[in-house]
């Protein structure tokens, strides 16, 4: 019988990969503190509409990458949930949070699932961290969470990433602009691509989007947004870009970046990685002053966002070799058995040195010295501790550094002592 495989676009990650996810997700912990935002979780899944609503049915998430399904042959449909901003905006309109406080701030690190074809940087089932700032309409919200984004990838010390950004204008421009569109396009419907013609039909913003070549020239002459915004949005858009400027946060302006998630208005913006090929935007929000309303608010609740996929940032961490030195877990320290027969008091030991805070391994196995020093290194500890006859009968143990190899004879009191120090954490092994 052929053995199980995981289902296509969906992976595991074991613990050598884990230890890189804790340590992102301790920096985007700590970077969201600093901003005052607190997490969020809301379920897997919603009820189809929510997405259908909120996303907007003529977006290909919607369209063709949604996993829906009916719970009972009664029930209506649910989805499980392909992005994160509608889940967050349903659960604080439904605990009426605008009534406890007017400004809201959140974080979320969640899985996501699309029915998207899996290729590198693409699953089914992946994951994102997000923020979204509720309650304040200002260029100064979306800046906020654009400067939180940078900041946890500053942080992680990534670099060569380009930010793009765009305004998409309120719904009157974007209105406006959409029938400038299709009249634009509708001469050259032939030579449209099927999607292409689909989209003239239903969204021709998004024809903006198409990557396909053969386009690319009829996309260049097509009118722009920009020429068809307010001047208040205008105005809007040019107080974000300084607010980016004063920060030093370098961006280009891209007027046919559209996203493809309907909710947008005003600044949207989208973070490329060239370490990432083919599906290279690591991260993209802006903002969504509408979407609370067309969840049936009976108030306004403005917001902005944004959402960077954790894989992607992994994949381009590891290209850029960010995670070498890293030792998320401090000193590791190895009990090795010099006889077999301590192998109780060994165990003690290692019980102590645990119950004391310390990360500590022990061979269960009954593994020669050899063997145990070859598992020490393969576990990167930074320290072995000798146990032997003379260490049993006397107390003072031999603490090796194995980054340095120096060795020193101790109680355990004193190597509990010596490894929590923080200085001493320094000399670990990377
Ligand atoms: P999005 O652009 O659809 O935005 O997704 C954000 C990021 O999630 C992408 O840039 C990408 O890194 C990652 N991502 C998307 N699909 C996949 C996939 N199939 N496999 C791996 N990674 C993927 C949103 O989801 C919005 N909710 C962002 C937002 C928050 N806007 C306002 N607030």
């Amino acid at each position: 019988m052929a053995q199980f495989q995981a289902v296509k676009g969906a992976r595991d990650i074991f613990p050598e990969e884990i230890v890189k996810w804790h340590y992102i997700e301790g920096v985007i912990r700590s970077v969201t503190a600093l901003y005052g935002f607190s997490e969020i979780r809301t379920p897997v899944f919603e009820y189809t509409e929510l997405f259908q609503r909120g996303i907007g049915s003529t977006t290909d998430i919607v369209g063709k990458e949604m996993f829906s399904f009916l719970p009972d042959p009664q029930g209506r449909s649910i989805t499980l949930r392909p992005e994160m901003t509608a889940g967050v905006m349903r659960a604080c309109l439904q605990k009426n949070l605008l009534s406890s406080a007017p400004v809201h701030k959140l974080y979320y690190i969640s899985e996501l699932f699309r029915k998207e074809r899996p290729q590198a940087g693409r699953q089914r089932q992946f994951s994102q961290f997000g923020a979204e700032l509720l309650g304040v309409s200002s260029p100064a919200a979306v800046a906020e969470v654009l400067t939180i984004m940078m900041h946890v990838f500053e942080t992680l010390g990534l670099h060569g990433l380009r930010l793009r950004i765009n305004t998409l204008g309120d719904i009157e421009d974007r209105e406006r602009y959409r029938e400038a569109l299709r009249s634009y396009f509708l001469p050259y419907a032939g030579d449209l691509d099927d999607s292409s013609k689909e989209r003239l039909e239903k969204n021709p913003l998004r024809i903006l989007d198409s990557k396909n070549p053969a386009l690319k020239e009829m996309i260049s002459g097509a009118p722009r947004l920009y020429d068809y915004l307010k001047a208040e949005a205008v105005a809007d858009f040019e107080k974000v870009l300084s607010f980016l400027s004063d920060r030093g946060i370098a961006y280009d302006i891209d007027h046919l970046l559209v996203r493809g998630l309907d909710y947008y208005c005003h600044a949207a913006f989208e973070v490329t990685s060239s370490e990432l090929g083919a599906q290279d935007a690591i991260g993209g929000g802006g903002r969504y002053d509408g979407l609370a309303r067309e969840f049936g608010s009976p108030v306004d609740l403005p917001a902005a966002g944004f959402a960077v996929g954790m894989e992607r940032l992994l994949i381009t961490m590891e290209k850029q070799g960010l995670f070498a030195a890293i030792n998320p877990h401090g000193p590791l320290v190895y009990v090795v058995l010099q006889q077999q027969d301590l192998a109780d008091h060994g165990m003690q030991i290692a019980f102590r040195l645990r119950k004391a805070g310390l990360r500590t391994e022990i061979d269960l196995a009954g593994r020669s010295m050899k063997a145990q020093m070859r598992e020490a290194n393969r576990v990167r500890a930074g320290y072995a501790l000798f146990v032997g006859q003379s260490e049993f009968e006397s107390g003072q143990y031999t603490l090796k550094n194995l980054m340095t190899s120096e060795q020193t004879s101790l109680t355990l009191e004193a190597v509990v002592e010596i490894l929590r120090e923080p200085s001493q954490r320094e000399m670990l092994k990377p």
